[in-house]
């Protein structure tokens, strides 16, 4: 694993989008596993501006959102179709048949659909790089405490912390969905490379917990410590309960010298 440490939550975004696109260049049709919230808006603001001001290409590119609410259907201001083209696709020129999102608005058979998301990801030749933010609850994707490490994409109800942290983005009064359509862990184990955000102190605790803790469904971030190529981009307050900053500053440092395509 990498641990990069950012001073704030701006240079966060700014590294990951750094990423993204040295991926994009290296191979126009990567395919983007992609997540919301308000984690990753720094990293979009970065590509639309690479974009606009470097012609960074999105035509050949496909993406696959982690989740979807269950019940918004995608015009809706609160789901994450809606957050997508707002935060990134309408700004970029990325296909419209090339965009994958959790459909909101399904109804029963819930399992052949989320056999189908698993299904299309696997026709696009799998994720070459999942971006992920985490929940205060060490959550990623929606795969809540207790999730199954081994799990695919399926419907998962929501865990009360959960469903008050989304609180936030909707107006007083209206009812925040209880239930969503998530990739599992074991779905985004599979992806090549995993890029995990994280600012502010609200994650210090699942930061900590996710990179030195023990591998547990309690905290389903830490599953990540299976996987081969994992970056974690924490800012200074996100990264404060973590044990061994000099450790991971050392081998950042070392990584740039010996094998700086790892970076
Ligand atoms: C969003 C998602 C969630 C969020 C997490 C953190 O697609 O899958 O796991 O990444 O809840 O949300 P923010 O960034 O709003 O703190």
């Amino acid at each position: 694993m990498l641990v990069v440490l950012k001073e704030n939550s701006f240079e966060v975004g700014r590294e990951a989008a750094r990423i993204v696109a040295s991926s994009l260049r290296a191979n126009p049709k990567s395919v983007l596993g992609l997540a919301t919230g308000s984690t990753p808006l720094g990293m979009y603001e970065e590509l639309i501006a690479l974009h606009k001001s470097t012609g960074l290409d999105f035509s050949h590119a496909t993406s696959f959102n982690l989740d979807e609410y269950l019940g918004l259907a995608p015009d809706n201001p609160q789901s994450f179709h809606y957050f997508m083209h707002e935060h990134l696709f309408r700004h970029v020129n990325v296909k419209p048949e090339n965009i994958h999102i959790p459909d909101g608005t399904i109804t029963g058979n819930y399992d052949t659909y989320c056999c189908s998301y698993e299904q299309a990801i696997r026709d696009a030749g799998g994720i070459d790089l999942q971006i992920l933010g985490i929940g205060r609850n060490g959550h990623i994707g929606f795969n809540e405490p207790t999730s199954s490490l081994g799990s695919r994409t399926r419907l998962k109800v929501l865990t009360k912390e959960t469903i008050d942290d989304n609180r936030k983005s909707f107006a007083p009064g209206e009812k925040v969905p209880e239930c969503a359509i998530t990739m599992g862990i074991g779905t985004i184990l599979e992806a090549k490379r995993v890029l995990l955000l994280a600012s502010g102190s609200s994650k210090a605790t699942s930061i900590a917990q996710a990179i030195e803790g023990p591998v547990t469904a309690s905290v389903t971030a830490s599953a990540l410590q299976h996987h081969p190529d994992v970056t974690f981009i924490v800012d200074q307050q996100a990264g404060a309960q973590l044990r061994h900053h000099d450790y991971y500053a050392r081998v950042l440092r070392l990584t740039a010298e010996l094998t700086p395509d790892r970076l």
